[in-house]
């Protein structure tokens, strides 16, 4: 079975067929990770040495970085033994996703094309996750379609999803037609990287466009509970939607945020707010981003041109954290 060699010098066996990622996480260790379908390239890294095979499309690979030989590890399988220049997700014990049952609780409209659903999960369940992390909510017709948890912690076993309405959405036309309080369903999570890390003293930015607000106002609601010594320095929050309606909470259901600023792309006349993107607002407000640390959540398109334009502008890459919210279904 081939052997792969990660840059900090640990190894673990990849059976052909398996992705890198998989037998990564089956041996102990921990790779960055999102959509784990080859869209949103949190997994990327680069083959130094060896054969891979791609398992299924890398479309969040532009031409350039294929050729200069990075692979997606959700998507792909070692051929041959192979050295890898790959991040890792050291320090930190992230509980083993499984497959959990668990009843619709609530469903609470918060615009005209989101919805508020609250999950409940047996009264034993001993379910733990990061803020920030996310779960795959399994259909009966089979569908599996992954969601954030929008709440910090597991209190009366409940858990919070925000979900927009994708226009003839297989999983949106369950969730805006037909679910109803009561409703069995399956999860399979704890899933995903995007959680808080160490922010003590720092300057902290949230950047959020449409339902990606979910995991953020999770990582806040944990913020609020960290120790005086551990809180960062300042905790700013862009959240960016077409028009007002769209940012359907309240500033003050942000919990440990020191500034909110909202950012309408297609506002009307009267919005005396911040216009167009979440990243330009930042970058035009003259904060100093080296030493900031930067999650941003939502849109692929807003994700790449924040990274763009702050990693540019002082924010060190290894502190730029994201969750794309790409299409999840496996068509
Ligand atoms: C890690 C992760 C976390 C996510 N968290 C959330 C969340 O908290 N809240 C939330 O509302 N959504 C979230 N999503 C997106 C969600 O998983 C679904 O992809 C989305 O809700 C569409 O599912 P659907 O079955 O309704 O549409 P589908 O039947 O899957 O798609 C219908 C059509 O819309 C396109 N499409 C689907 N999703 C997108 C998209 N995001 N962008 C552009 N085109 C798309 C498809 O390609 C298809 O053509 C997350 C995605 C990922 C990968
Ligand atoms: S591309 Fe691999 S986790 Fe998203």
């Amino acid at each position: 079975m081939p052997t792969i060699k990660l840059s900090s010098g640990r190894t673990f066996p990849c059976e052909t067929g398996t992705s890198i990622l998989d037998a990564a996480s089956q041996a102990g260790i921990a790779l960055p990770y999102s959509c784990r379908t080859g869209r949103c390239s949190t997994c990327k890294a680069r083959v130094v040495d060896g054969i891979s095979r791609a398992l299924r499309e890398e479309t969040g690979l532009s031409e350039q970085e294929r050729a200069a030989g990075w692979i997606l590890g959700c998507v792909r399988t070692a051929q041959s033994d192979l050295v890898l220049e790959a991040q890792e997700v050291v320090g930190v014990d992230l509980a083993a996703p499984r497959i959990w049952p668990c009843r619709v609780h609530g469903l609470e409209r918060l615009a005209h094309d989101v919805l508020r659903v609250i999950l409940r999960l047996a009264p034993n369940a001993d379910f733990r996750f990061r803020p920030g992390q996310y779960v795959d909510i399994l259909a009966p017709s089979g569908i599996r379609r992954s969601y954030s948890l929008a709440n910090c912690d597991f209190a009366e076993n409940l858990l919070e999803l925000h979900i927009r309405e994708v226009p003839d959405g297989a999983m949106s036309e369950y969730w805006f037609r037909r679910a109803k309080v009561n409703d069995l369903l399956r999860l399979h999570g704890p899933l995903g990287t995007f959680f808080l890390r160490e922010t003590a003293g720092a300057d902290v930015y949230f950047l959020a466009t449409g339902t990606g607000i979910a995991p953020i106002r999770s990582m806040l609601g944990s913020m609020a509970q960290l120790p005086a010594a551990e809180r960062a320095r300042s905790v700013t929050v862009l959240w960016g939607g077409r028009h007002l309606p769209d940012l359907y909470l309240q500033a003050t259901e942000l919990p440990a945020c020191d500034r909110f600023v909202p950012v309408l792309s297609r506002a009307e006349a009267s919005w005396t707010g911040a216009r167009g993107h979440v990243q330009d607002v930042l970058l035009a407000s003259g904060a100093e981003l080296r030493g900031a640390v930067v999650y941003a959540c939502g849109s692929d398109a807003m994700i790449h041109g924040a990274r763009t334009a702050l990693c540019g502008a002082g924010v060190r890459p290894d502190r730029f954290y994201s969750d794309a919210f790409v299409s999840s279904g496996l068509n």
